[in-house]
């Protein structure tokens, strides 16, 4: 055996063996994973110490973060998976929910023409076909190195066998007990004998969510889309008169398609492009912000939230007025992006003065958004890098879940816009291009986004939110990238929010009173909120050759690498 070989391999050996190490800053030399969740964060990092891919890992965490967060990770909901490998190779695979093929513009509209806020929300109604188990599948179809079926393996056995319920699940369980209460099904697997949400330290058996894991195994993802899976939901859909069939199922494609690249400074930053609107803001934002001189800016200075909130403001009326599903509608991608229209864009704010977003189109009011999704990081020893976030919309989605599977169902349809045409101040909006069309997709703010210098990952992230995920992934990379700040302290900076309409700027409790003040006095109508978002970043420091990984404060995350 010849030295070079022989340390190749002592060195795998080694590594094999070596720690998991954990925290909400961590410091690593070969793989990390960063996820709220801390049973799904070890997993990943033992795929990875025990020689699977940076792809291998994600797929194990979101099938693992299926059944210990199902606030939002999910079976029977979609998302979006961001991939670069180390070789080049990049991928932003689109597994996001799709409309039924019955389903129209008029969805969520009753018999007067009113939306039905409890078909919007709740039950099996505002399901769209789910896209997880199939982006997964084309993920390791692209990039893995491990079967399905093995990647599995630690999910099934946290369903089969329990884990303790933290208190970030207990609260939630107690907060929406009223609406799981109503789904039978649900309450059996959340609540106690005695009809109580489980409590935190409580163990979570799901007995059908394992069967459902196990079947995936054996059967591979076709079971959810043509097999045993599959049948079930098409059942409980036609007993509730609802639109999905087993043909809505059997013909769901996750989309390959290529991430949209933005360089910036000898950076390029990779993100998401439509069906979701995240990628599209995000650019703008940097291009409006960029030659606006933002990096000579204080960070900390009532003129950087101003200037980003202006960009903001300008960025959300463009989503709204432009974007939706690119296999449906012809979105003008290129010159939202363009020189042209990002420097009218730019001349358009004003350094001394909030603008009016009544300047930007009819005044608009969107519906509040819900608290959960979930975003996690990975970075691999070799360099390769996932950025996915995913979602069941809203907390535990439509909060039904499908009779003998252990599946909680999306309500990812109330993406659409809900009301064709209704574009009001109490309102919702009602443009064109998010309209329901049967196969399409919702328009999406979800942004998990990599960023590369000379090829290599230097920084991964991503957040939940709703529409506020854009102005956190935007927060989060202009303070890391475009001003150079250390990563915890630019994911624990105070984030504010602006999405055009209602003409309200959102700001965190921790934005200090003076900065509140002086953006009050630019003429900004303040709203104040305890927290927005939670990125779950991994900084690349190559000068040291470490990978960072860091759990937002605002929850209880964690990154476990070694
Ligand atoms: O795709 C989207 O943009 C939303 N369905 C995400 C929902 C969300 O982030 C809820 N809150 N955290």
């Amino acid at each position: 055996m010849s030295l070079q070989l022989a340390v190749i391999l002592l060195l795998s050996i080694t590594a094999c063996q070596a720690p998991l190490t954990g925290g909400r800053d961590i410091r690593v030399r070969h793989g990390v994973v960063v996820s709220v969740d801390r049973y799904a964060s070890e997993i990943g990092a033992r795929v990875l110490r025990d020689g699977g891919n940076a792809v291998d890992a994600a797929v194990a965490v979101a099938l693992a973060m299926a059944v210990t967060w199902p606030q939002a990770g999910n079976l029977g909901g979609g998302g979006f998976m961001l991939v670069a490998m180390a070789d080049g190779r990049t991928a932003a695979i689109d597994y996001r929910e799709t409309a039924p093929a019955a389903a129209r513009a008029d969805l969520f509209l009753n018999e007067r023409g009113e939306v039905d806020e409890e078909r919007a929300n709740l039950g099996y109604w505002p399901a769209g076909v789910p896209g997880t188990v199939r982006g997964l599948e084309a993920a390791l179809d692209l990039f893995g190195t491990k079967s399905f079926a093995e990647l599995v393996q630690p999910a099934l056995q946290l369903a089969r066998h329990g884990f303790l319920v933290d208190d970030d699940l207990a609260r939630a369980l107690q907060e929406h007990a009223e609406d799981l209460k109503r789904f039978p099904e649900t309450a059996r697997v959340f609540f106690n004998r005695d009809g109580e949400p489980l409590r935190s330290g409580d163990i979570l058996v799901q007995e059908e969510l394992a069967i459902s894991l196990e079947t995936l195994a054996r059967e591979g993802p076709a079971a959810f889309y043509e097999g045993r899976i599959a049948q079930l939901i098409a059942a409980d859909m036609a007993r509730s008169g609802a639109l999905m069939t087993l043909e809505d199922l059997r013909s769901y494609r996750a989309r390959v398609r290529e991430p949209l690249r933005l360089v910036h400074e000898g950076y390029e930053i990779l993100t998401m492009p439509p069906p979701s609107s995240g990628g599209v803001a995000l650019a703008q934002a940097l291009l409006m912000l960029g030659p606006a001189g933002i990096a000579e800016v204080r960070t900390d200075s009532a003129e950087f939230y101003h200037l980003v909130a202006e960009s903001l403001r300008r960025v959300f009326a463009d989503r709204a007025a432009y974007l939706g599903d690119p296999d449906f509608v012809d979105l003008p991608v290129d010159w939202l992006l363009s020189e042209a229209h990002v420097t009218e864009l730019r001349g358009s704010i004003e350094r001394g003065r909030a603008s009016s977003s009544e300047q930007f189109g009819p005044p608009v009011s969107p519906p509040p958004e819900g608290e959960q999704t979930t975003h996690f990081s990975v970075v691999d020893a070799a360099g390769n890098a996932v950025a996915n976030t995913t979602t069941l919309e809203e907390i535990f989605g439509a909060k039904v879940m499908v009779s003998g599977t252990g599946v909680l169902l999306n309500n990812e349809l109330h993406d659409f816009n809900v009301k064709p045409g209704e574009t009001t101040t109490k309102g919702r909006i009602g443009t064109r291009p998010n309209l329901v069309a049967p196969g399409k997709r919702p328009l999406s703010s979800m942004s998990p986004t990599i960023v590369r210098r000379d090829g290599e990952t230097v920084f991964v992230t991503g957040s939940p939110g709703g529409r506020t995920i854009i102005s956190t992934v935007v927060l989060t990379v202009l303070r890391v990238i475009v001003c150079g700040l250390d990563p915890a302290v630019a994911t624990a900076a105070p984030r504010i929010h602006h999405q055009w309409q209602p003409d309200i700027l959102r700001v965190e409790e921790r934005l200090g009173p003076a900065l509140r003040e002086a953006l009050q006095r630019l003429g900004h109508r303040l709203e104040v909120g305890t927290r927005q978002g939670d990125t779950q970043s991994i900084f690349v420091d190559r000068e040291r050759g470490w990978r960072r990984g860091i759990a937002d404060d605002r929850i209880d995350g964690w990154a476990a690498g070694y």
